[in-house]
């Protein structure tokens, strides 16, 4: 894609985003922010038996290239494995909003992916606690 094309896609995701809305029976949802702008994104999560990501939304508000994230971010993690999503990087990024575009706005670019991954850790994190016995601890937002 050249950069205009990349442009499309990041407005075609911000005007028609996909898994837009709050998610009442999410496995886990965790708020994410970029402090230096106070735009916001909540991810929801539902993970199967076997650690696949059955399900994802998202809700937030913010700058075109952060909340286009969420959406991109939803559809590309839904149905990996959690470990899979936690491998996901700035490439997987870049190739839907082009490198230029990331480069210049990472942590837009970012807030998403890096929402979704510490909403993944924490998942994670509450049910190996569970499992000792052990009560969840408190819930930090993720920043960029
Ligand atoms: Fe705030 Fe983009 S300007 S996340």
């Amino acid at each position: 894609m050249d950069r205009q094309a990349y442009v499309e896609n990041i407005v075609d995701h911000f005007e028609h985003p996909r898994n837009k809305g709050r998610m009442d029976d999410a496995d886990v949802q965790l708020g994410g922010g970029n402090p230096g702008c106070g735009d916001l994104i909540t991810i929801y999560a539902k993970i199967g038996a076997d650690d696949r990501v059955e399900d994802l939304s998202f809700e937030g508000a913010g700058c075109t290239i952060s909340q286009a994230g969420g959406s991109i971010v939803t559809e590309l993690a839904k149905g990996m494995t959690l470990d899979e999503v936690k491998d996901l990087g700035i490439p997987a990024i870049t190739e839907e909003m082009g490198e230029e575009i990331v480069k210049s706005r990472v942590r837009c670019a970012t807030l998403a992916l890096g929402t979704l991954q510490a909403a993944l850790d924490q998942f994670r994190r509450d049910r190996d606690r569970r499992e000792a016995g052990l009560p969840p601890l408190e819930v930090k937002p993720f920043e960029v």
